[in-house]
C-alpha cells in the first residue's frame, strides 16, 4: 500500500470521527446526572459511543477512500473482478466486533451490579402508583404526593402499582422501573446533588397517562432533617393529606389543593356541578362520586375515575375528604 493511500485513509477517518465527537457532544443527549447509579450509567453510554465513534471512523475512511479511489468511469459497464473471500480479513472483522460487544457487557454488568447496592442504612419508601398519580410512603408510616430524598444518603424504592402497570422514571436518577399490580420491584437512589427534579410515568396506563407526573426533592442532609423533624408537608386541614395521598390532583383542578388536573370534572365548579347532576345533598353527591364514580358521570368527560377509591380510603379518611372538598368548593 503507498503512502499517499494512507494518508488519504487517516485524513477521512479524522473528519468522520469528528463529526462523530462534535454529534456527540454538542448535543445535550443526557440530563444532567443526580445520583451515583445515573453517573455509572452514563459511563456505560459515554463507554459505548468511543466505541461507536472508532467504528464509524473506520468504517467511513475505508468507504470514502473506495468511492474516491475505484470509482468505475461513467461509460464503464464491465463486471468488476470476481473475488474469492480472504480468510484473514474475515477473522479480523469478526474478532474485533466480539471483543467490543463482550467489553460492552462486562461493563453494562459490572454498573448493573454496583446499582443494586443499597449500603448498609438506605432510606426505605414505597412507591405506589395507581391511575393516575404517585405515592411515597416512608417508613414512619407518612404518605406523601412527592418523593423527598437526602442528598448523599441512598434509598431503596419499593415500586408497585394499585390498578394497571406504571413505570417510575426520573430523567436525572436515570433508571426507569415497572411498576406492577402484585409485584415489588427495587431500584437504589444515591442523590449527588439538591434541587427539584420530574418524576413521570413511561407506561401508557390510560386516559391520564401523559399528566401522570410528580416531582423529586433532593434536599442537603440538614433541610432533610428539618423536613423530617417537622413530618413532612402534610400540614393543613386532613382532608389535604387524603387528597393528596390519594392522588387526586392528578386529575382535578382544586385550588384549596394547588392541583390542576386536567382529566376529570374542576373541583372548583363542584358546586354549580352538584346542582345540575340533581342527585340529592352535596355531602351525598361528593361521597357517591368517589365511591361510586360512574353512578353518575358529569357530562364532557369518559367514565376514567379509578373504581377502587371506596376500598382504598378507610371511612374516616373519606369523611374528611368530602368535607375538604365541599368546604372548598365554590
Ligand atoms: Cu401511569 Cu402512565
Amino acid at each position: 500500500m503507498r503512502r499517499g493511500s494512507i494518508i488519504q485513509l487517516v485524513l477521512i477517518g479524522l473528519v468522520a470521527g469528528a463529526i462523530g465527537t462534535a454529534v456527540a457532544l454538542l448535543v445535550p443527549w443526557l440530563p444532567t446526572a443526580a445520583g451515583k447509579e445515573a453517573d455509572r450509567i452514563h459511563f456505560v453510554y459515554w463507554f459505548t459511543t468511543a466505541i461507536a465513534i472508532a467504528v464509524f471512523s473506520v468504517v467511513t475512511a475505508v468507504l470514502g477512500y473506495s468511492i474516491l479511489k475505484f470509482r468505475a468511469a461513467p461509460d464503464d459497464f464491465e463486471d468488476g473482478p470476481p473475488i474469492h473471500g480472504h480468510t484473514t480479513l474475515e477473522i479480523v472483522w469478526t474478532a474485533i466486533p466480539a471483543v467490543l460487544v463482550t467489553a460492552i457487557s462486562i461493563v453494562s454488568a459490572v454498573v448493573l451490579a454496583e446499582n443494586g447496592k443499597a449500603g448498609p442504612d438506605p432510606l426505605l419508601v414505597k412507591v405506589t402508583a395507581q391511575q393516575f398519580a404517585w405515592s411515597f410512603t416512608y417508613p414512619n408510616g407518612r404518605t406523601y404526593g412527592s418523593l423527598t430524598l437526602e442528598k448523599g444518603r441512598s434509598a431503596k424504592l419499593d415500586i408497585t402499582s394499585n390498578d394497571v402497570i406504571h413505570s417510575f422514571w426520573v430523567p436525572e436518577l436515570s433508571q426507569k422501573q415497572d411498576a406492577v399490580p402484585g409485584q415489588h420491584n427495587t431500584i437504589v437512589v444515591t442523590p449527588t446533588r439538591t434541587g427539584t427534579f420530574p418524576v413521570i410515568c413511561t407506561e401508557l396506563c390510560g386516559l391520564g397517562h401523559a399528566i401522570m407526573r410528580s416531582h423529586v426533592d433532593i434536599l442537603s442532609q440538614a433541610d432533610y432533617a428539618k423536613w423530617v423533624s417537622q413530618g413532612g408537608t402534610a400540614s393543613g386541614p386532613p382532608g389535604l393529606a387524603v387528597f393528596q395521598q390519594n392522588g387526586c390532583g392528578g386529575c382535578h383542578t382544586f385550588t384549596p389543593a394547588q392541583a390542576s388536573g386536567k382529566v376529570g370534572p374542576d373541583l372548583d365548579k363542584l358546586k354549580q356541578e352538584a346542582a345540575k347532576a340533581n342527585r340529592g345533598s352535596l355531602d351525598r353527591f361528593v361521597q357517591e362520586s368517589i365511591v361510586n364514580p360512574s353512578a353518575y358521570l358529569e357530562p364532557g368527560y369518559p367514565d376514567a375515575m379509578p373504581k377502587i377509591f371506596g376500598q382504598q380510603i378507610p371511612k374516616a379518611q373519606l369523611a374528611q375528604l368530602v368535607q375538604y372538598l365541599v368546604q372548598g368548593a365554590r
